[in-house]
């Protein structure tokens, strides 16, 4: 055990602790693989807004995720650090390992206690209840910051879950928190739940009840906050609501709601608001997954207001149809945009009002893009520009494109003839197809034979007018590895090239990493083997 490692508890009870498993819960949502640099840039802008725990991976699963969780546990600033394991003593002394670092490392520990999941390590109750206390036991003689989960919690049996949280809290889990995960109760339940749980397990005062929610009958966020008004004083949630199938209870919906509605729920959270937009944009972008237009707090109509009679309302007095304002969420009011004429000054102000902070090579780079752009529309926007930023690459990718023509017409197919560098070579070929983004797809192809298959095509407005640019994002699949790719440009076929080619040079990190006849398969959380 560390002696600088610092218990989490709130400090009083009005207090909601926010543990962000964006990187954990949300990162294992297929398609939503981030790079190691991503992951960083991630984990600390949520430092920076207040989370006061990142779950930042699950160390067992493969290289690439230990290191990551090793990384940011280094890192880190303010939040703890935590780690996710199985029931198993070589996940959870990997998971320390990574964790270790940080100021304030915790593990999380968990296994599926509800009927159907006992059976697939086919563990009678007794076998189980002896298997949590011993790796309960044995996470806490390493670390003072231990989680302990009972996977399927809302499907478990009173009784039985009774008991093992009680086993859990006498083996010296400090948080004790309740997953819903495959999103099946609802808000009455949920606070039932956490309110029946305190009153009866032993040493429950003692602990920190977490709610963990999905949100796959779309009550993620219901349930969480009815779990507080139970006593939770954890809620375990996601960035943009990122996760597996429906996804986690989002952050920002869970936040906002605490705070405009103190009214009725008189708790507080740590988390600067204004950092919300930010972040959400970041993370649908590394992600490679869009944010719903109507989607809570963080959609791009969240604060649009159309219709004649509000905007008129709006004129007279905002809070007509505004129950929170954009500033409080991050969202800058409305700005001149920028033009061909504007300089690098004007280019740096304007990211820090978009709350973008860039170094100077950065900047360098995102200014020859913006002139390239400025050139070609009139008026660059907000949105213009943190496409821009997004756009930015790593540098030394496998595939880069160099340039790319297409003719299109009515009469026949299209042609495009692309040139690609391959492994630092420059190749080009021509084909044609089904449409400009068909031919364009298959040049890629000529130029890089590969097996993955497209899961996923879609194509976003940035912002309005026949010349806005347009957001792509291509979801590919090879052998079980699935890779986003996303890019912006005002040539829509330009910007499908680009993700196109993005999401290839992520599948072949994955295959690095994974390595040569290895299983490609990363282990996962719900193998209990
Ligand atoms: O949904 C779930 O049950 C989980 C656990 C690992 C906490 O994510
Ligand atoms: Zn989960």
């Amino acid at each position: 055990m560390t002696e600088q490692t610092k218990p989490t508890a709130p400090v009083d009870k009005d207090r909601v602790v926010i543990f962000d498993t964006t990187l954990r819960d949300g990162e294992q949502s297929p398609g939503a693989t981030m790079t190691h640099n991503e992951k960083l840039e991630i984990a600390e802008l949520l430092d920076d807004m207040g989370v006061d725990i990142i779950e930042a991976g699950f160390p067992i699963a493969s290289e690439g995720d230990f290191r990551a969780v090793s990384e940011i546990a280094e890192r880190s600033k303010q939040s703890v650090i935590c780690g996710l394991a199985r029931a198993q003593l070589p996940d959870i002394d990997r998971c320390w390992e990574a964790v270790r670092n940080s100021e304030r490392p915790r593990i999380h520990t968990f296994i599926g206690t509800s009927p159907l999941h006992r059976a697939i390590p086919n563990l009678t109750q007794d076998e189980m209840a002896d298997r949590i206390h011993e790796t309960v036991t044995h996470a806490r003689n390493l670390c003072d910051n231990v989680q302990w989960s009972p996977m399927d919690a809302t499907r478990t049996e009173w009784d039985y879950l009774c008991r093992v949280i009680e086993i859990a809290i006498k083996a010296g889990a400090s948080t004790i928190n309740i997953p819903d995960t495959v999103g099946y109760t609802e808000p009455n339940e949920s606070a039932d739940l956490i309110r029946r749980l305190i009153a009866t397990v032993p040493g429950a005062d003692e602990v920190v009840f977490a709610t963990h929610c999905h949100n796959d009958l779309g009550m993620a966020t219901a349930n969480s906050l009815a779990a507080v008004l139970g006593g939770a004083r954890q809620i375990e949630c996601t960035i943009n609501g990122l996760g597996e199938r429906a996804g986690n209870t989002a952050l920002e919906e869970v936040v906002m709601a605490l705070k405009v509605r103190g009214d009725v729920m008189p708790f507080y959270t740590n988390i600067d608001t204004k950092k919300i937009m930010h972040i959400s944009r970041r993370v649908s972008t590394v992600s490679g997954f869009p944010v719903q237009f109507n989607k809570a707090i963080v959609g791009k109509n969240a604060f649009a207001h159309e219709s004649g009679i509000h905007q008129d309302g709006m004129l007279k007095n905002a809070e007509t149809f505004e129950i929170m304002r954009p500033e409080d969420v991050g969202i800058a009011g409305t700005s001149l945009p920028l033009g061909k004429h504007s300089g690098r000054a004007a280019l740096r102000a304007k990211l820090g009002e978009l709350g973008v902070e860039v170094g100077d090579n950065q900047l360098k780079d995102i200014f020859v893009r913006f002139k390239e752009l400025a050139d070609r529309k009139k008026e660059v926007f907000d949105d213009d520009i943190l496409a821009l930023v997004t756009a930015t690459t790593d540098g030394g990718e496998k595939l880069q494109l160099i340039n790319l023509k297409v003719v299109c017409g009515t009469g026949g197919p299209a042609e495009a003839t692309l040139e690609m560098e391959v492994d630092g070579r420059d190749h080009s070929a021509t084909c044609h197809g089904d449409g400009p983004v068909d031919a364009t797809f298959k040049a890629v192809r000529e130029l890089h034979p590969n097996a993955a298959r497209l899961q996923l095509y879609q194509v976003h407005a940035v912002t309005e007018g026949t010349d806005a640019q347009a957001t792509v994002s291509v979801r590919l699949e090879e052998d079980g590895m699935i890779a986003t790719g996303q890019s912006a440009d005002t040539d829509t076929v330009v910007a499908s090239a680009k993700a196109y080619i993005q999401a290839l040079n992520r599948l072949a990190i994955r295959r690095e990493k994974v390595g040569p006849g290895a299983d490609k398969r990363e282990i996962s959380y719900k193998e209990l083997g």
